[in-house]
């Protein structure tokens, strides 16, 4: 009988699933228990492409929790922005951020990183990274579904009454600096700066964040601890997912730069080797050819379109979007099946080129005269350090259309642009 067919199969992924469950509950003890599983829940029927034995694989599939999940829930679309540090990923999420229709966070995985591996922020440890990068397909599960209490447990110190006032970059994050969640601004507030969020809303109320999540259509998470694509292959092939992920890449050599500027302890024998002309014996490279390895198994990964990124990844490079930064929304927009809305529109004009308000804050690096700013590293590295670059990173250079120089002039005359046109289809 069909019906009893059906019983028998739900009755065992129920169990599979409680086992799941159970074994995680074990190993994983701060961890919240997950709610039973309901059938109706799992997105079974849904609107799927991938062949049904691809699911329940890689800690993808199973009914296991996620109780937020409805079969509407596939039309919600989950954007992941998959970045490094310095790499224009701020600029990217906000014209994620400034959709009426989004719920944004800024960088999750940071709780994740200093709660479990804290000394080692760029671990390239086999056993850190497997633990690492389970734990983070774990979180970002859960924060696709809104559950934002399954944060708490990395959040240090552990929140008291489902509340905060440590959860990182509250401010990036609009939605979290609005009402309900914080009563400082009122709805005339359209542009509240981080800061102030920070200073003015009381402790965040992570039952009102939760709130305030599932009542957006739709949720973005930028992240920059993930190496690569491929570290994300479960979570795309997640059934219960709505996966888009735009991977944002950038010239090497600008990383480098922005990296010396900011990061100024952990970058120090860079700044020395600019000011000195001299590459310090004990100058960890790892620093930039770790950036290099990664862009180049993604992008070789991403632009060799397997099956499982079918309309689930777009390739952007940062300059384009520093030169045409309308233009680049519009595509990123269409490639998310999103209408572009105004709010986004206005921002971009009010914080990259042309905008001709004084008041204009110099937030991004991206402001104001992006496209310039995009190559301005050409007027601070030095000529040996480019050289040294060019070498390491030769390979991803050139897939992605980054032009090398050979002497100082080249380098030097702003002229020329270094990057080359180049145009990366959406595997669609
Ligand atoms: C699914 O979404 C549609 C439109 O957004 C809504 O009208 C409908 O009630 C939803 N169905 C369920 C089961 O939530
Ligand atoms: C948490 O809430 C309970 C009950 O409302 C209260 O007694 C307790 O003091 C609160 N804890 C903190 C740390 O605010
Ligand atoms: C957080 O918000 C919820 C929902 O409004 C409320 O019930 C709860 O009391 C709030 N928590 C605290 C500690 O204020
Ligand atoms: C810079 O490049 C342009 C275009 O190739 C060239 O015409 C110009 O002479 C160069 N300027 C210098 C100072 O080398």
């Amino acid at each position: 009988m069909q019906c009893s067919w059906k019983a028998v199969i739900l009755l065992a992924l129920a169990s599979i699933a409680i086992q799941y469950t159970a074994i995680r509950t074990l190993t994983s003890k701060p961890f919240q228990l997950c709610p039973l599983p309901s059938p109706q829940n799992c997105g079974l029927g849904g609107q799927e492409t991938e062949p049904p034995f691809e699911r329940g694989t890689a800690g993808g599939g199973g009914c296991d929790d996620y109780p937020y999940f409805s079969i509407n829930a596939t039309r919600k679309t989950h954007i992941l922005v998959l970045a490094t540090t310095r790499s224009g990923s701020s600029f990217v999420g906000q014209l994620l951020n400034q959709h009426q229709e989004v719920f944004y966070l800024f960088e999750p995985l940071y709780h994740v990183q200093t709660t479990l591996i804290p000394r080692l922020s760029h671990s390239r440890n086999a056993a850190d990274r497997r633990v690492m990068l389970g734990a983070s397909r774990d979180l970002l599960r859960s924060l696709y579904g809104c559950d934002l209490y399954f944060l708490e447990s990395y959040i240090k110190p552990t929140p008291t009454n489902h509340t905060t006032d440590k959860l990182f970059r509250r401010g990036a994050s609009r939605a979290l600096c609005q009402q309900p969640v914080c009563d400082a601004f009122g709805p005339a507030d359209v542009n509240v700066e981080e800061g102030d969020c920070v200073k003015k809303c009381a402790t965040l109320n992570m039952t009102l964040a939760t709130e305030a999540c599932r009542e957006k259509r739709h949720v973005a998470i930028k992240i920059v601890r993930v190496p690569e694509i491929g570290d994300l292959r479960a979570l795309v092939e997640d059934p219960r997912l709505n996966i888009k992920v735009i991977q944002l890449v950038r010239d090497p050599r600008g990383i480098l730069s922005s990296r010396i500027e900011t990061f100024r302890d952990t970058y120090r024998l860079w700044r020395i080797w600019r000011a000195t002309g001299r590459r310090p014996y004990n100058l960890d490279l790892s620093q930039l050819t770790v950036v290099c390895q990664d862009f180049l198994s993604s992008v070789s990964t991403g632009l060799t379109h397997p099956y499982w990124l079918k309309g689930k990844y777009m390739l952007v490079r940062y300059e384009d979007l520093a030169k045409n930064p309308l233009l680049k929304t519009k595509e990123i927009y269409d490639f998310l099946g999103l209408p572009m809305d105004k709010n986004v529109e206005d921002w971009i004009h009010a914080n990259t080129r042309g905008s001709n308000e004084p008041s204009a804050k110099h937030k991004f690096g991206t402001v104001r005269d992006s496209a310039a700013n995009a190559e301005s590293w050409r007027l601070k590295l030095s000529f040996d350090m480019v050289e040294y670059t060019q070498t390491v990173c030769q390979k991803v250079l050139h897939q992605l259309g980054y032009k090398a120089v050979k002497s100082v002039e080249e380098l030097k005359n702003m002229s020329l642009s270094l990057v080359q046109d180049k145009t990366f289809v959406p595997f669609l």
